[in-house]
């Protein structure tokens, strides 16, 4: 609990806000102007008011989807204050880490929520440890981890999604990863490998669902000052390339994600499935 509390505490330091979270006031919503009224949908991933997920959740929410969590019992708490900030939210606890879990939240899902149409997965873990040093130190156990939590559980939130006819058709499912699954990025290490994973379950869900007119895309973020990324070492320095190597010279926030994910779930994106959608200001494609 130490940990989460230093941890949060960090990421509240005025030096670690984003430009847009400086520039709004508390209250301001994140409409685009795109409509979502009517829509619905399951968001896992919110653990503090700096997660994409709860970036996404606000956004949606803003833009008329009604909203349910589905977060970790240790981040209960703050997800339910959190949460007072949502019209209409629906809550519930789910972890990642067996497929029980899983099936339990659904069914809750299924009894009280009812259908939806947009599935948000804004979730990983990988122990600190192995977020740092040499790749190959990481034991099998710790890596089976990070590929259950952060790439395996998006299939399995789909097929309770999809096999109790949950998720309309035509609706979306979207998840975040990181450029560390295609290059090589000093200590993301057995993340980098759980995002080639989740990067490729993007696609083959995409096949799977196409027929339902259900498109599957994931958006690769720039590096973002959350809870998850203060878990890998040299965060900061990570963050100070970033601003300076981006074709635009900054650092994106999560609601620049927020926004992004309103848009794939909107018809705009209509015939947008089984892409990695990057949303960083430039970075990925600078040679030099
Ligand atoms: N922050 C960045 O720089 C960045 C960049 C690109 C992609 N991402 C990705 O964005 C997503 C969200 O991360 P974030 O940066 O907002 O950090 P975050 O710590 O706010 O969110 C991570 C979420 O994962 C959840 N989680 C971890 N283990 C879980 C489990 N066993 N069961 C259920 N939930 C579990 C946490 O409760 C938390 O809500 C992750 O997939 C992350 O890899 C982050």
């Amino acid at each position: 609990m130490k940990i989460m509390q230093k941890l949060k505490q960090k990421i509240h330091d005025s030096k670690f806000k984003s430009e847009a979270a400086k520039r709004r006031n508390k209250g301001d919503t994140m409409s685009t102007g795109i409509s979502l009224k009517g829509k619905k949908a399951v968001v896992f991933g919110v653990a503090t008011d700096k997660s994409i997920g709860w970036s996404i959740a606000k956004a949606l929410n803003d833009n008329g989807c009604q909203i349910a969590l589905g977060y970790q019992e240790r981040a209960g708490e703050y997800v339910k204050e959190l949460a007072k900030e949502l019209k209409d939210p629906f809550l519930a606890p789910c972890d990642m880490v067996a497929d029980e879990f899983i099936e339990n939240f659904f069914e809750k899902i299924e009894k009280e929520f009812g259908k939806f149409d947009f599935l948000i997965h804004s979730v990983a873990f990988a122990k600190k440890d192995y977020l740092q040093g040499k790749f190959y130190e990481v034991p099998r156990r710790a890596y089976n981890t990070a590929q259950e939590v952060s790439a395996y559980s998006l299939t399995a939130i789909t097929r309770e999604s999809v096999k109790r006819k949950l998720l309309n058709d035509n609706g979306v499912i979207l998840s975040m990863t990181y450029l560390g699954s295609v290059m090589a990025i000093q200590n993301y290490n057995v993340m980098g490998v759980a995002k080639a994973a989740l990067e490729s379950i993007t696609r083959y869900l995409a096949m799977d669902l196409g027929e339902n007119g259900i498109r599957v895309n994931a958006i690769s973020a720039g590096p973002i000052p959350t809870l998850a990324a203060s878990g890998i070492a040299g965060f900061d320095k990570i963050l100070e390339h970033a601003k300076g190597k981006s074709l635009l010279k900054r650092n994106i926030d999560a609601e620049d994600v927020g926004n992004t994910a309103v848009f794939l779930c909107s018809d705009l994106s209509r015939n947008i499935t089984g892409q990695v959608i990057y949303v960083d200001a430039g970075y990925s494609v600078n040679g030099l």
